[in-house]
C-alpha cells in the first residue's frame, strides 16, 4: 500500500490529488471480494446499469492467474477513511489487447478517484509493452465516456451484452450429427484454427486465447466434430449460478448448417437447466450471431463501447 501521490494521476490530470490511496494487487485478496461487490452493487443501483465488472468477475480475480496473462493482469483499489470506494482491473487473453473495467462508488466521484485508477491501469499496460488499453465504458455511463475522452481515447468498437431470457430445452447432446469434447492443450492448435477463421485474428493470438483460457480455473472449451472433423468451438466461464459463453466460433466453411444454433441451444439450455443465469457478448455490428443468439432466447441488456487509448 502507498498513498496516492502523482504518480496515480493521469498526464492529463487532475491538479489536486485526490483523497485516499491506491494499491495494485495480481491475485485479489479475498478478504476484498465483499467490498468489491458491494461496490459494484452500490454503482448498478445509482447507475441503472452494471458498470462492467460483476460479482462473477470479481470472484475470478481472486483466483490464480495463468502465465499467459500475468502481464495483463492487475487489479487497483481504493480506499479513503477504510472504505473500499473504487476498483479498477486489467485483463487480457493472452493477445494484443488489455481490457480495462473502472467502478468509483456514487457518493465518491467527481474527486479524481476514477481519473487517477485508469490513470494506473493504463501506465499499467504500458509497462507491460501492450500498444493500446481498450477501456469498457456502459454506453449510458455519461461519466465513463467523459473519463475516457480525458484519456484521448477513440472508439475501437461495441458489444451488446446479452442474457437468457426464454431457456431452450435441456437436451442430451447438441444433435446435429456433432461429436462434443472438452478441450484439452492437444486441442490447442485446433482451437487456434478456428478461432483465428472465424474471428479473423492471427493465429497465434487464437492460439494464445484457447491455452489461456483451458489454463483458467472456472473456464472450460468444449470442440464440436462433425465425422470426425473439428467443426467448431465455444468456451463457458462460471462461477456460482452465473456462466457467460464466450469464443463460440464454427468454422466458416461449415457455417450455414444450423451447427452454431444447435451448439448454443445446447450449451444454454444445459447450464439454465443446472440452475446458471447465461450471458453472451455480440459485437454490435455482427447482426448474424445477434439474430442467433435473440432465437436462443438472448435478450440485449446493455452495450458497452471499447474506447482505445495508445500505449505503445
Ligand atoms: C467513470 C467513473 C469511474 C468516473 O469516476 P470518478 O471518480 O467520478 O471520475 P473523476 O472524478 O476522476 O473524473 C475525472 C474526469 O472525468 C470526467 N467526468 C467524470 N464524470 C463525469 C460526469 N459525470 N460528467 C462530466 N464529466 C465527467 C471529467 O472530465 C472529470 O474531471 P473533472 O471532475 O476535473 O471535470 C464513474 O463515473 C463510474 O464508476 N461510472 C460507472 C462505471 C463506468 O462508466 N466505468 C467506465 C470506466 S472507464
Amino acid at each position: 500500500m502507498r498513498p496516492c501521490d502523482n504518480r496515480c494521476v493521469s498526464p492529463s490530470g487532475a491538479r489536486h490529488a485526490p483523497p485516499g490511496e491506491i494499491t495494485q494487487r495480481r491475485i485479489l485478496d479475498p478478504g476484498l471480494i465483499g467490498p468489491l461487490i458491494a461496490l459494484v452493487e452500490a454503482a448498478t443501483a445509482s447507475d441503472g446499469t452494471d458498470p462492467g465488472p460483476n460479482a462473477s468477475f470479481i470472484n475470478g480475480r481472486a483466483l490464480p492467474v495463468p502465465p499467459e496473462i500475468a502481464a495483463q493482469t492487475a487489479d487497483f483499489i481504493w480506499r479513503l477513511d477504510g472504505r473500499v470506494v473504487g476498483y479498477a482491473a486489467t485483463y487480457g487473453f493472452g493477445g494484443g489487447d488489455t481490457e480495462v473495467v473502472a467502478v468509483v462508488h456514487p457518493t465518491y466521484r467527481r474527486r479524481g478517484i476514477g481519473l487517477a485508477l485508469v490513470g494506473a491501469a493504463v501506465d499499467f499496460v504500458r509497462r507491460g509493452g501492450f500498444e493500446r488499453a481498450l477501456l469498457v465504458v456502459p454506453r449510458t455511463s455519461h461519466g465513463g465516456q467523459a473519463l475516457a475522452r480525458r484519456f484521448g481515447a477513440t472508439f475501437s468498437h461495441a458489444e451488446a451484452a446479452m442474457t437468457l431470457q426464454v431457456a431452450p430445452p435441456d437436451t442430451l447432446g447438441p444433435g446435429a450429427g456433432l461429436d462434443v469434447r472438452a478441450a484439452t492443450l492437444a486441442d490447442v492448435a485446433v482451437l487456434g484454427e478456428i478461432g483465428s477463421a472465424a474471428f479473423g485474428s492471427p493465429v497465434e493470438e487464437a492460439m494464445a486465447i484457447s491455452r489461456s483460457s483451458i489454463l483458467a480455473t472456472g473456464r472450460t472449451i468444449q470442440v464440436f466434430s462433425y465425422e470426425g472433423t473439428d467443426v467448431a468451438m465455444i468456451s463457458v466461464a462460471s462461477e456460482g449460478t452465473e456462466a457467460s459463453i464466450a469464443g463460440f466460433a464454427v468454422r466458416p466453411e461449415w457455417q450455414g448448417r444450423g451447427f452454431g444454433r444447435a451448439i448454443l441451444r445446447w450449451v444454454a439450455g444445459r447450464l439454465a437447466a443446472t440452475g446458471h443465469s447465461v450471458t453472451i457478448e455480440v459485437d454490435v455490428t455482427n447482426a448474424r450471431a445477434a439474430n442467433l443468439y435473440l432465437e436462443t432466447g438472448f435478450r440485449e441488456d446493455r452495450i458497452y463501447d471499447y474506447l482505445a487509448v495508445a500505449t505503445g
